[in-house]
């Protein structure tokens, strides 16, 4: 099966000797992908965003990346610099994750900075998570996307990585509020991370909840409903960080194979998810990409650099190529 522009709306890519490493295994195969800011230092300058976008497109030139910047609070000036080179801005509570201590502590602090991109039509993405016990974090931050989505009509708002039922059931309630749905979050609960023996590549956050919120999560991707649309969030830590306790799984080398087999023939609704329903939210422009899903047998690498990929020694029975790239 044919894939066409494949986009990854939500990816970690760091920086340095780690992104050569990384990049190639989204930059080959998709077209476009939105490059989270929470590198150090974050990204929350038009200079950052110049620099490292060059760094990215010296890396790899055939491929469209775009980049969020780190939310905080903006003056107008400010935003009409950063809007031509930017996709969205990223909201991280403070210290929720991997480096996001320079976050915002009470929303209400930055609602003068949410009126300005409602004016200037830029997104707004969120790491949707309170300080509450692990499991409830997200139940507990939906409270707050729905009051967002309420305050803010014509803000388009992001809510990224759901995996929880009540965010599935969320994200087809409003028209500016969609939701981005992880590779991990659609095939793992809290009984593969550590139900058996802790598997540190399963540990992300949000953390995998239960199998009753993949199921939901699963039939949300699966109705292809618009707002819904795919955003790997892989975020590579070097092994040896991994075993200190880093969240992040690196899964860009084996998404599209393993997507295709959680669609298991309806590809329609796979290309909605990986692409079409992104394309039509938010207008894209991206480098056009084929890709080919075949039935031929793969062994994920055990290593790629210092990371280890989810699934890592698996042999899974797709793999992908691409077609062509037409200029
Ligand atoms: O598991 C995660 N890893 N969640 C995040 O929000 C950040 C990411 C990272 O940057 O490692
Ligand atoms: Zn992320």
């Amino acid at each position: 099966m044919i894939l066409h522009n494949p986009i990854d709306m939500h990816l970690h890519i760091r920086q340095g000797t780690m992104l050569q490493k990384v990049l190639p295994w989204s930059a080959d195969y998709f077209s476009s992908a939105v490059i989270m800011p929470n590198i150090t230092p974050p990204v929350t300058s038009l200079q950052r965003v110049q620099e490292y976008k060059q760094e990215i497109l010296a890396c790899k030139d055939n491929f469209t990346p775009l980049l969020d910047v780190f939310l905080q609070k903006f003056t107008k000036e400010e935003i009409e610099q950063l809007k031509p080179h930017i996709f969205a801005m990223k909201f991280y509570p403070d210290g929720i994750t991997t480096n996001s201590n320079s976050g915002i502590n009470g929303i209400e602090e930055i609602y003068p900075t949410l009126e300005l991109l409602a004016q200037y039509n830029i997104p707004l993405s969120i790491h949707g998570e309170t300080n509450a016990s692990v499991l409830e974090r997200e139940r507990e931050f939906a409270k707050v996307y729905e009051k967002l989505a309420q305050d803010f009509p014509n803000l388009t708002i992001i809510m990224e990585h759901i995996s929880t039922k009540e965010l599935a059931n969320l994200a087809t309630k409003y028209d500016n509020l969609l939701a981005t749905v992880t590779l991990h979050h659609l095939l793992l609960s809290i009984d593969d991370l550590c139900g058996g023996a802790l598997n540190v590549h399963y540990f992300c956050k949000p953390t995998v909840k239960l199998a009753s919120d993949k199921e939901a999560l699963g039939e949300l991707v699966k109705s292809g409903h618009k707002n819904v649309m795919f955003g790997s969030d892989s975020a590579p830590h070097p092994l040896k960080n991994k075993f200190k306790g880093a969240a992040g799984i690196f899964s860009a080398p084996v998404i599209l194979p393993k997507l295709a087999e959680f669609f298991d023939g309806d590809w329609d609704t796979f290309q909605k998810f990986i692409s079409t329903n992104a394309i039509e939210n938010f207008n894209l422009e991206f480098t056009p990409k084929k890709v080919e899903i075949v039935e031929d047998e793969w062994v994920v690498p055990r290593m790629i650099g210092e990371v280890v990929p989810i699934f890592a020694g698996e042999r899974l029975p797709f793999s992908v190529k691409v077609v062509d790239e037409i200029d």
